[in-house]
């Protein structure tokens, strides 16, 4: 079969707000610039992002970047790297501001400047009072982000490949990047996009568990190209449950919610953070809040005929201030848990909604991988921001709002990296022959395949064994039969059949794909979460109950060719300012 070819300056794959930041810093450079993404760009799941952008403009209460810096560090717990993190958060307030001047319609304070309220984790130093730091669109902020970042790209000419989904990464013999073999849902045609640089922005993995906030299009694409590839994935035993999660359908009730006074209830009405977290009771970070609920589940104080979740109290804020600032996740509850929040509850359930690990990257977004100058060399050619990248800035567990705040920031670094490397690297590297064989074979499969695995039920068993093995806490035989079970879930995943041959607009084709992708974001998860015997951030195991510093203090790297596992140490050392040294941490 002979493939079709384009040359670009740069490839993006995944058009959310990680993609879309960078494809605009390269696209006004003048740069040609390629994003795909399998749906619309402004449907991308940075869409589903409601409660704020994390910035210390302290426009609500006296705040800093160091403040956040080391709320982040400990939020993290210590497993971030902190020269990331003070990059991070030093950057925070420009890159908003930026957002602002292209158009993004914040809410606004009585004296004009950008709305912020409070979010989990965010210091309580200040004389007690929390440091308010998210800044918001209502609870729509990531809707209005992409919109933001769409227009702005429109204008500077991007090229947008709408319903592409990247197959594989290309690489030479160096393992320099040349571009990737992409799938045009619309003609199930496969082309190969060249570049001198190509980005990964393709989000999250969050579908390997039955109980997820993300978007059905969530599923690890960027990894799985990577770890195929021969690149380690970084860090992927850290998954986040976020502690609202509407109860038996996913969708995600924001922790905005908590930021503007609601709280959480027991079955016998007890608002029972108070318990686990005296000081920032519903505002403590995800990690904590969310182990507080499994708790109170697993200790018979769940809410419902099953006392298997528990109440999201808000009616006292006042049907003025839901309708304002709550406007989306009002919706939310009366649509899908039949509940509207101005006069009652809403059931709630921790649910998967964030992969702390991906793609090894240093701040510059560029890709780096154990090799022979020691275990962070830059991949040629190959860099990754957002959710599918571990930079680490969100170490073993994400505070909430970090994450725009995370694609903005490391989407322009990535931008600019890109834009210097550019100057040196002119001409595009010679492609190799073979440059689609590994994606054109998987394709064949799928097409030649008869009596094979059904895609809907191997997927299922994936999901239902992550989620009974994988989950807010961990134990040790779950975690071995785990290991088991989803390298049983793989080598089925090899003998998938779909029935449907047809090539336009073919989904169950699609599907078959991105579960060979689940599988690899479901391995290394498992892999890694098996290996590491401490408790730190959301992996919290039953039989290591305690942070292991002296043992632990380390990111995982998980190679998929022969399911090995390495480590390397977490950079303590700031660029700037002292290192915040690992202490207890509480809320
Ligand atoms: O709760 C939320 O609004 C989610 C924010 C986030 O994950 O950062």
């Amino acid at each position: 079969m002979t493939v079709a070819r384009r040359k670009f300056d740069a490839v993006i794959v995944g058009a959310g707000g990680g993609g879309m930041r960078a494809a605009l810093q390269l696209s006004e450079a003048g740069l040609k610039v390629a994003v795909l993404s399998k749906v619309f760009p402004t449907r991308s799941h940075t869409v589903a992002a409601q409660g704020g952008i994390a910035a210390a403009l302290g426009n609500v209460t006296e705040d800093n970047w160091h403040w956040h810096m080391y709320d982040t560090v400990k939020g993290s717990d210590y497993l971030g790297d902190q020269d990331a993190i003070e990059f991070m958060c030093r950057q925070a307030s420009e890159v908003v501001y930026e957002l602002e001047h292209y158009g993004m319609p914040f809410d606004r304070l009585e004296n004009g400047k950008i709305y912020q309220r409070p979010f989990g984790g965010q210091s309580q130093n200040f004389g007690g009072a929390q440091a308010t730091r998210s800044c918001a669109v209502a609870d729509r902020t990531g809707h209005a982000m992409l919109h933001t970042l769409y227009q702005r790209n429109v204008r500077a000419n991007t090229q947008f490949f709408v319903e592409w989904m990247g197959l594989d990464l290309i690489r030479d013999e160096h393992g320099d990047v040349l571009g990737v073999s992409a799938l045009d849902i619309e003609t199930g045609e496969v082309m190969i996009l060249q570049a001198r640089a190509t980005l990964f922005a393709t989000g999250g993995g969050a579908r390997i568990f039955s109980a997820s906030t993300n978007a059905f299009i969530n599923t690890g694409d960027g990894l799985a190209m990577a770890a195929r590839a021969g690149v380690p994935l970084q860090d992927m035993e850290f998954w986040q449950f976020h502690p609202t999660g509407v109860y038996g359908v996913g969708i995600l009730i924001s922790e905005a919610v908590r930021g503007e006074g609601g709280y959480l209830l027991n079955k016998d009405g007890e608002r029972f953070m108070e318990r686990y977290a005296p000081h920032a009771k519903d505002l403590a970070s995800r990690d904590v809040v969310s182990r507080a609920m499994t708790t109170e589940i697993k200790e018979g104080r769940g809410c419902g005929r099953d006392a298997d979740h528990l109440l999201l109290k808000l009616d006292h804020l006042g049907g003025n201030v839901i309708k304002a600032r709550l406007p989306g996740i009002r919706e939310i509850a009366i649509k899908f848990a039949h509940a509207d929040p101005v006069q009652e509850p809403i059931p709630v359930v921790p649910t998967a909604h964030y992969m702390m690990g991906g793609i090894p990257t240093n701040f510059h977004g560029q890709v780096v991988a154990p090799y022979k100058t020691g275990p962070e060399e830059v991949v040629q050619g190959f860099y990754a921001v957002g959710e599918c990248a571990c930079v680490s800035v969100h170490g073993a567990n994400r505070l909430g709002t970090n994450s725009l705040l995370d694609i903005l920031v490391f989407g322009r670094a990535a931008g600019n990296q890109i834009i210097e490397d550019l100057k040196r690297n002119t001409h595009h590297k010679h492609l190799p022959g073979d440059a689609a064989d590994k994606a054109l074979a998987r394709l064949a499969r799928l097409d030649s395949r008869k009596d094979g695995e059904n895609v809907a039920q191997v997927g299922d068993m994936l999901r239902k064994t992550m989620q009974a093995h994988c989950g807010v806490f961990r134990f040790a035989d779950l975690l071995k039969q785990g290991v088991d079970k989803i390298s049983e879930v793989a080598e089925r995943v090899k003998n998938t059949e779909i029935r449907d041959k047809s090539r336009v607009f073919n989904t169950a084709r699609v599907e078959a794909l991105e579960l060979d992708n689940l599988v690899e974001v479901a391995l290394a998860t498992m892999v890694s979460a098996q290996a590491r015997k401490e408790s730190r951030g959301a992996h919290a195991r039953d039989d290591f109950p305690h942070r292991d510093d002296d043992k632990w203090l380390k990111h995982t790297l998980y190679f998929s060719e022969d399911r090995r596992l390495d480590y390397k140490p977490v950079r303590l050392k700031p660029l700037t300012v002292e290192s915040f040294p690992p202490k207890a941490r509480t809320y």
